[in-house]
C-alpha cells in the first residue's frame, strides 16, 4: 500500500547517487508517447525493476524506464511508462513517482496521455491542453491522498481549483501557434475512469453531459499528488479515438487504435512539450 516519507527519500537519494542530472522538470509519457524520453541527451536510464521501492509496469506500449537527461540543455527526468489503476496497483503506488520527482528537486511536472474524445468537435489526432479534470474514482473514495496525511509533502485538504497551471496553458497555446499546431490544439476537461474496460455508450453520454471533453485512465491521480506537494502541473491529452456516443455507430474503442494514433502525432506532441520546456521560467 502506502510508502513512507523515508521510503521515498531512500529512493530519491539512491537515484541522486546514480546520476549527476538535477532535474527541474519531470515528464510522464502516456501510451505510445514514450518518444519524449528518447529525445533526452546524455541519458542515464533506470529500469523500474532496478530502482529501490519502485513499482513495476506491465502494459504493452509502456517501456518502464526512468530516464534522466537534458532537453536542449535543460535537466529533465522522464517516466517512460506509467502505472494505472487497472493494472491492479494500490493508488499510492501509481502516484509514488510524483513524490520521487519532488524529492529529486522537480518544480514542474508535464504529463501526457492517450484519451478518447467526448467533445463532438474533437478529431482523432487532436492535442488537448487539460484545463481541469473530473476524478470519478475519487468520488468513490479512491483518492491517492486518502489515509494519513504526510505533512512533509503537503496539507490534509489541498486545493484543486488551480491544479492546472494557467500560465503554462497559455504558454502551450503560444508555442502551439508558433509551431503551426493551432488547427489541432484544444483546451478541455479530462475525465479519469478506473478502466480497463472502455466506456459504454450510456457512460460516454453521461460523461459528456457532465462536462468532460476527453476520457482516459490516468494522469488525474498523479496531478493530485503533484499538486499536494507543490509542484506546477501541465498536462496534455492526445485524442487517439472518438468515444462512441450513439447506438448506430459501428466504431469500437481498441488499444491498437490508441497506439497507432500515438505514432502519427507523437512527434508533434514531443516538439510542443520540448519547446514549452525551453521557455519555462526556472530554466
Ligand atoms: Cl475511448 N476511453 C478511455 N477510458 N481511455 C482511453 C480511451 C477511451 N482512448 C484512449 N484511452
Amino acid at each position: 500500500g502506502a510508502y513512507s516519507y523515508e521510503d521515498c527519500q531512500a529512493t530519491a537519494d539512491w537515484l541522486l547517487s546514480q546520476t549527476a542530472v538535477r532535474p527541474l522538470v519531470g515528464i510522464v509519457c502516456g501510451s505510445g508517447l514514450g518518444g519524449l524520453a528518447d529525445a533526452l541527451k546524455d541519458q542515464v536510464a533506470f529500469n523500474y525493476r532496478d530502482i529501490p521501492n519502485f513499482p513495476q509496469s506491465t502494459v504493452h506500449g509502456h517501456a518502464g524506464r526512468l530516464v534522466f537527461g537534458t532537453l536542449k540543455g535543460r535537466p529533465c527526468v522522464c517516466m517512460q511508462g506509467r502505472f494505472h489503476l487497472y493494472e491492479g496497483y494500490p493508488i499510492q503506488k501509481i502516484t509514488m513517482p510524483m513524490r520521487i520527482f519532488k524529492l529529486l528537486g522537480v518544480e514542474t511536472v508535464i504529463l501526457t496521455n492517450a484519451a478518447g474524445g467526448l467533445n463532438q468537435d474533437y478529431k482523432v489526432g487532436d492535442i488537448m491542453i487539460i484545463k481541469d479534470h473530473l476524478n470519478m474514482p475519487g468520488f468513490a473514495g479512491n483518492n491517492p491522498l486518502a489515509g494519513p496525511n504526510e505533512e512533509r509533502f503537503g496539507v490534509r485538504f489541498p486545493c484543486m481549483s488551480d491544479a492546472y497551471d494557467r500560465e503554462l496553458q497559455q504558454l502551450a497555446l503560444d508555442v502551439g501557434l508558433e509551431l503551426g499546431f493551432s488547427d489541432f490544439l484544444r483546451e478541455g476537461v479530462y475525465c479519469v475512469l478506473g478502466g480497463p474496460s472502455f466506456e459504454t455508450i450510456a457512460e460516454c453520454r453521461m460523461l459528456h453531459k457532465l462536462g468532460a471533453d476527453a476520457v482516459g485512465m490516468s494522469t488525474v491521480h498523479e496531478v493530485i499528488v503533484a499538486r499536494h506537494c507543490g509542484m506546477r502541473v501541465f498536462a496534455l491529452s492526445l485524442i487517439t479515438n472518438k468515444a462512441v456516443m450513439d447506438y448506430d455507430s459501428e466504431e469500437k474503442a481498441n488499444h491498437e487504435e490508441v497506439l497507432q494514433t500515438g505514432k502519427q502525432r507523437a512527434e508533434q506532441l514531443e516538439r510542443l512539450v520540448s519547446t514549452i520546456i525551453t521557455r519555462l521560467e526556472h530554466n
